[in-house]
């Protein structure tokens, strides 16, 4: 399968638009919530739809083996670069593997991705990746990541909403419903944070200012781990 989105993403990055999403630094919520799940040092994240995520850098600064996903050779090329980092670039089938120290970035279709090319994977790390997909594409990402990833297998993720009409803002402190749709019957979904952003200087006078909820969740598994 190959997501309808997956040409739109490669023009994404040839136009330079990646700034409407990267992050120029490390995301804070990684920073203070990720010490909290007391991951043992040298496990494998993976990081599906990693862009050029500085996150890498943390996880792996931070003594994690990180091996992302992503579509775009732009977007693999220019995190090595901008880290100044040397990859060994190497062919994996469909995929390119890109590599330096505990940093490996498979360039290709997540959709396309096995289990065998993946490795085994402790812990997921999902900032803006289910939510970069378009809603009905959503539960074929959940689905195919419980094809790659053991079943036992936890995951980190953040996600960021709007919050500008009142409905959205009063669910701030809530799982969000789609969350529970699409991982409820196999994981404990724990909302561990949210915060309300409140953009006042975006606004003229008349309309109301732009709002929107970030949201640090636990994914446990259900499965117990043998
Ligand atoms: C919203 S961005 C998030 C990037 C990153 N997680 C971050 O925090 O900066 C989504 C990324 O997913 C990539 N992407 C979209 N569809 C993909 C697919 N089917 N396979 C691999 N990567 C994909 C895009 O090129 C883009 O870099």
């Amino acid at each position: 399968m190959v997501s309808r989105d997956n040409p739109l993403w490669l023009q994404f990055w040839r136009d330079r638009k990646s700034n409407e999403f990267h992050q120029t630094s490390v995301n804070k919520y990684l920073v203070q919530f990720w010490p909290t799940l007391k991951i043992p040092y040298g496990s494998r994240i993976f990081v599906p739809l990693c862009g050029k995520s500085l996150d890498m850098l943390w996880l792996a600064e931070h003594g994690y083996q990180v091996i992302g996903v992503e579509l775009s050779p732009i977007a693999v090329k220019a995190f090595f670069e901008e880290n100044n980092l040397q990859p060994v670039k190497q062919r994996l089938d469909n995929f390119t593997l890109w590599s330096h120290g505990n940093i490996s970035i498979l360039c290709g279709d997540y959709f396309s991705l096995s289990q065998i090319q993946l490795g085994q994977i402790d812990t997921v790390y999902d900032r803006a990746a289910l939510t970069a997909l378009p809603e009905d594409i959503r539960i074929l990402y959940v689905n195919h990541l419980r094809t790659i990833v053991s079943t036992t297998t936890n995951i980190f993720l953040l996600t960021t909403e709007d919050a500008t009409d009142d409905n959205n803002r009063q669910q701030s402190h809530q799982i969000d419903e789609e969350l529970i749709s699409l991982y409820a019957s196999n994981f404990e979904i724990r909302l561990a944070h949210s915060d309300i952003l409140v953009e006042e200087h975006l606004c003229s006078p008349e309309s109301s200012p732009l709002a929107s909820t970030s949201k640090v969740y636990h994914l446990n598994s259900r499965t117990p781990r043998k």
